[in-house]
């Protein structure tokens, strides 16, 4: 898998995608990402890529020039070109899975007080949102997608029934997790994970995963129950 992020900012993830899982997916060869910085593709000495908004208004838009100029010249027949923006469609576990198949992402990071509209309509496939809020520029968001995304692409991470029983693949939050002491200042370990009888265990995780969920997210609960009917 592919991954190319295009940002003004391409140092502000550097350390992040050298880090940890991401890193040794990379050296593994599993995925490549590339950071590809929006100012090589100027043609002016100061490198601009933003200008004035058309109408007036605060704040600076980026210039379309840059952003079709990389996207053309890294857009393959199995490319996907993703903006990232708070306009954007929620991303979710679900988004994370079906993009962890495709076989490049070109993720279009906004900064400033926004992106020339013509991007949006000419050059890009979809828009996703990581929540409801603005964040200073989409490279942060687009660093969030990559790694929900990557941790899916098969042989990322070592035990791959992990990611089955995670939180949101099983539409509930996932059970809490013991190691040792078995008592830490007074907090004891459940003495059904200590008998090692693998049903109950099973049984009891189940049971405190439903209860969390029912608790926690009622929107996931409810998703649940439809699907189960009670
Ligand atoms: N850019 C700024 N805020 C964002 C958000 N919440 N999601 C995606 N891109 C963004």
């Amino acid at each position: 898998m592919r991954i190319d992020f295009l940002t003004i900012f391409p140092q502000m993830l550097q350390s992040a995608l050298a880090e940890s899982i991401l890193g040794i997916a990379q050296r593994k060869g599993l995925v490549r990402i590339r950071l590809v910085n929006l100012r090589d593709f100027t043609h002016d000495r100061r490198r601009t890529v933003d200008d004035r908004p058309y109408g007036g208004g605060p704040g600076m838009v980026l210039r379309p020039e840059p952003i079709f100029e990389a996207v053309e010249l890294l857009r393959g027949p199995g490319s996907l070109v993703i903006l990232m923006t708070p306009q954007g469609r929620t991303f979710r576990q679900s988004e994370a899975r079906r993009l962890a198949l495709c076989e490049h992402l070109i993720l279009i990071c906004g900064a400033y007080e926004g992106i020339d509209e013509r991007v949006r309509n000419g050059l890009v496939d979809e828009e996703l949102s990581i929540g409801d809020y603005v964040l200073t520029n989409g490279s942060l968001a687009a660093l969030v997608v990559v790694d929900a995304v990557t941790r899916l692409v098969p042989g990322v991470l070592g035990d791959c029934t992990s990611v089955d029983e995670e939180s949101f693949s099983t539409g509930l939050l996932e059970y809490p997790q013991y190691t040792r002491p078995a008592d830490f200042r007074g907090m004891a370990v459940p003495e059904v994970l200590r008998q090692g009888h693998h049903g109950e265990i099973a049984r009891w995780r189940q049971d405190v995963s439903r209860e969390r969920t029912r608790a926690r997210r009622p929107d996931l609960w409810a998703d649940q129950t439809d699907v189960l009917g009670d």
